[in-house]
């Protein structure tokens, strides 16, 4: 059997092929999911108790250095272009001691409490933003609703100015591509111009808080100095970067495919107009059927047996959360849609060290949009077939059509030949 991450067909559709895997090949020695890159050595794993394994255990890493080591030469000096350079002071590609001591410093600048003083606002800001939809009779949910307000939350978080929004957004979507898996040179190039720019963007914004603090998450990072080393201000621009990407790009598919799973589910959608209680578990439930980071991917650091399968130190190991999550032996009837299903111990967010340090913001954002939108007063409906985007490791529908059914309770139903047309091409 091959895994080609490449096929149109599983791209529109990954499950049928990952139910194969999971039940013949659940350790798969395959092509390598980057062109150019050296065929051996590539696995993936598709059940959930070894994708959970591998993110616990310590002989696999993210480092990017160790795994160019292990690379036959010539490896390209990837880590000294401005992209990989940026790259490398992020959480996600840092082992401990590093990963530990950076880990801290974010955990004291981004509590708890912090994203607990963001609902209101995040709830004031889908309410403006339907209020202006509402009217139209039609929208994309993930151009004209998920993406504004996913932006605007970690923006106002971090403290970035709103009209520069837009230059966000593109620069995101870049490291979105750069990151996904079929990468090119070209994808690259453009990488290398983005992250000069985004960083050189950055560093106004730090020195400006630097001289003059706010009530942002840049300031206090760039205060949080009760590590043995605080973080320095090119650490503070790499992590900026970060979490301007990871911080909107993710919660903007957990809300377009949650908002889809329920309009596909009329008694999903009652019970969770019903239950508010309901919300963070039918949350969790929207990401383990539609996990927006579909895969992730680990380096032995040393030669582990896997599901039966010789894996050797400096190879690949692709997990395939988006596999894991839809696993029979793990989630019972796992194709179903159950919003009050428990337990879900699904791994969209990951396991062990690196797991999510944005999931709280996000559990909480996805559930304060999907509720503004799904029960409120007006009921929406599928206008048209929604479009899932080309990417795979960040997974998520690319457009996304609703219309006006009527207002819930009302009776009122909608003609919809009176309707006006959505506007059409927006481009994510
Ligand atoms: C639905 C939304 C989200 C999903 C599905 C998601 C998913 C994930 C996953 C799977 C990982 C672990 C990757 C791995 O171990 O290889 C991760 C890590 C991370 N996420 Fe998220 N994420 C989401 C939202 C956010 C948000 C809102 C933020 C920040 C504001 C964020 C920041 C991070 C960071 C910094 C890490 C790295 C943590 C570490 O290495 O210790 N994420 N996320």
């Amino acid at each position: 059997m091959t895994f080609d991450v490449f096929d149109p067909a599983f791209r529109a559709d990954p499950y049928p092929v990952y139910a194969r895997f999971r039940e013949c090949d659940p350790v798969h020695q395959g092509r390598p999911p980057t062109p150019g890159e050296d065929a051996a050595g590539w696995w993936y794993v598709f059940r959930y108790t070894d994708a959970a394994a591998v993110l616990k255990d310590p002989r696999f890493g993210r480092a990017i250095a160790p795994a160019l080591d292990a690379l036959p030469p010539p490896v390209p000096p990837a880590e000294r272009e401005p992209f990989w350079e940026h790259y490398a002071r992020w959480t996600l590609a840092l082992e401990p001691p590093a990963h530990t001591r950076q880990r801290a410093l974010l955990n004291h600048a981004f509590t708890a409490r912090v994203v607990e003083a963001l609902r209101p606002r995040i709830a004031a800001r889908a309410a403006a933003l339907l209020a202006e939809l509402a009217p139209r009779g039609g929208f994309d949910v993930v151009a004209d609703y998920a993406f504004p307000l996913t932006l605007a939350v970690i923006a106002d978080l971090l403290g970035i100015p709103h009209d520069d929004l837009a230059q966000v957004k593109a620069w995101s979507l870049t490291i979105a591509a750069v990151l996904d898996y079929k990468r090119t040179w070209d994808v690259m190039a453009e990488g290398n111009r983005m992250a000069l720019d985004f960083a050189a963007y950055l560093a106004e914004i730090v020195a400006a808080r630097r001289a003059r603090p706010r009530d942002d998450l840049i300031s206090r990072l760039l205060a949080a100095t009760d590590a043995a080393e605080p973080l320095s201000e090119e650490e503070v621009i790499s992590l900026a970067i970060m979490l301007l990407f990871a911080g909107h790009e993710t919660t903007v598919n957990l809300i377009s495919a949650g908002t889809l799973l329920l309009l596909e589910a009329p008694a999903q959608l009652a019970l969770f107009r019903a239950r508010p209680d309901l919300t963070d578990a039918a949350v969790d439930e929207f990401l383990r059927l539609h996990s927006p980071i579909q895969a992730t991917t680990r380096i032995a650091y040393a030669d582990v047996t896997l599901g039966g399968r010789l894996i050797r130190r400096g190879e690949s190991v692709t997990l395939l959360l988006g596999s894991a999550n839809r696993d029979p032996a793990a989630f019972a009837d796992p194709d179903r849609l159950d919003i009050a299903r428990q337990p879900n111990r699904h791994l969209a967010f990951g396991r062990g060290i690196h797991y999510c340090l944005g999931a709280p913001l996000a559990v909480t954002q996805g559930g304060i949009a999907l509720r503004a939108l799904l029960a409120g007063e007006v009921e929406w409906g599928v206008a048209a077939p929604p479009v899932w985007g080309e990417t795979f490791g960040f997974r998520g529908l690319k457009t996304f059509e609703v219309e006006t059914m009527g207002r819930i309770g009302s009776g009122e139903k909608v003609d919809a030949s009176q309707r006006p047309p959505i506007a059409a091409g927006r481009e994510r």
